[in-house]
């Protein structure tokens, strides 16, 4: 009965352990995060370039497992940016007074619009997207064939930078639509949503609009969205081995628990022996009579002396 129980106990711990620890497939789920998704893209765009003419927007060509989502990029000198800005650069208006850290001679402005790829890359529940994400990621320009560059930093010091958004759904009515803004450590900003469906940032990044979504976001909801994209083997097997040593893991963790439960139910049962054992050695102790032709244990003292009747004297 006890046994029974303490191994239905182990099953629902190691059953509520591999559910915590499946949590962890959310992360990693796409395969790339969205910081290897800003290095796959600053590459594509560079190869955009060919003689590029600074202040013109290239487009870039994807691969067809990264379709709906478009690339630019734009070459800069960074005295330009800094005294004139950038009028319009897709949705992005950048006013003057931007500068990089560090300081470089020409940089490139990349711009990615994530389309139908918004919410695999900056999944945000409880809020629903009423446009795609956009991103703006500066790099040093020095040489267009680098890859794998760290992005600088860029911050509007004198007005800030201005996104107008065009394709935004209708937020739904009664729920107010707000800005949302991810940095590239991955923090997520909300904001105030201006007329014109713009927003504004002092820093780059990627940003979109969004609402607080009605229905009660469940936390394995979001879980098949990334799965249905994974089209290449390679994030399947990731996959998998994750499945693989979440199981192995409460495996292992109900072997070494069950062991330890074994091992104490032996000791208890011991115990249990000794016990025994020691009320029979206490029961040897006692002088054993023959009685006839059986034989009892024999008590050497009594407690209460027997008392005759008749030495009393009414
Ligand atoms: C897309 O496909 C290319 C091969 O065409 C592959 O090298 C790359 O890893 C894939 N990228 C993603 C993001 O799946
Ligand atoms: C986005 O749409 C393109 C077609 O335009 C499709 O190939 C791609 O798989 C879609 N991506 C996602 C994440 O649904
Ligand atoms: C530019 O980067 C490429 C790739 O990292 C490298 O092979 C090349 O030498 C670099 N060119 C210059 C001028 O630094």
């Amino acid at each position: 009965m006890r046994v029974r129980s303490i191994f239905l106990a182990l099953f629902s711990l190691s059953l509520l352990l591999s559910i915590a620890f499946s949590s962890f497939q959310l992360l990693p789920d796409s395969g790339i995060s969205s910081s290897d998704l800003d290095a796959i893209l600053q590459d594509y765009a560079f190869k955009a370039f060919c003689n590029p003419k600074t202040g013109v927007p290239y487009d870039a060509k994807l691969p067809k497992n990264l379709s709906g989502i478009s690339v630019s990029a734009m070459r800069l000198k960074s005295s330009s940016l800094r005294k004139r800005g950038v009028q319009s650069y897709k949705e992005f208006q950048i006013p003057i007074g931007v500068v990089e850290q560090p300081s470089v001679e020409r940089l490139v402005l990349v711009y990615h619009n994530l389309g139908n790829w918004s919410e695999v890359f900056y999944p945000l529940p409880g809020y629903s997207y009423l446009a795609s994400v956009l991103g703006l990621l500066a790099y040093n320009g020095a040489n267009l064939s680098a890859s794998d560059l760290p992005e600088l930093d860029i911050r509007a010091s004198d007005k800030p930078i201005l996104i107008k958004f065009s394709n935004v759904k209708s937020a739904p009515s009664g729920s107010v639509p707000k800005c949302v803004y991810f940095d590239l450590h991955g923090s997520v900003q909300f904001d105030i949503l201006s007329p014109e469906n713009a927003c504004s940032t002092l820093q780059q990044g990627h940003f979109s609009i969004v609402v607080e979504s009605n229905a009660p976001a469940p936390a394995p909801a979001p879980a098949p969205e990334p799965v249905a994209v994974v089209e290449n083997g390679g994030n399947n097997k990731y996959k998998v081995w994750i499945i693989v040593g979440i199981v192995a893991g409460g495996l292992l963790l109900v072997i070494i628990l069950s062991l330890i439960a074994g091992r104490v139910i032996r000791i208890k049962k011991d115990m249990k022996i000794q016990q025994l054992e020691q009320v029979s050695e206490s029961y040897e102790n006692l002088k054993i009579t023959s009685i006839g032709s059986t034989k009892a244990p024999l008590a050497i003292g009594t407690r209460t002396k027997p008392i005759l009747e008749n030495n009393y004297v009414p």
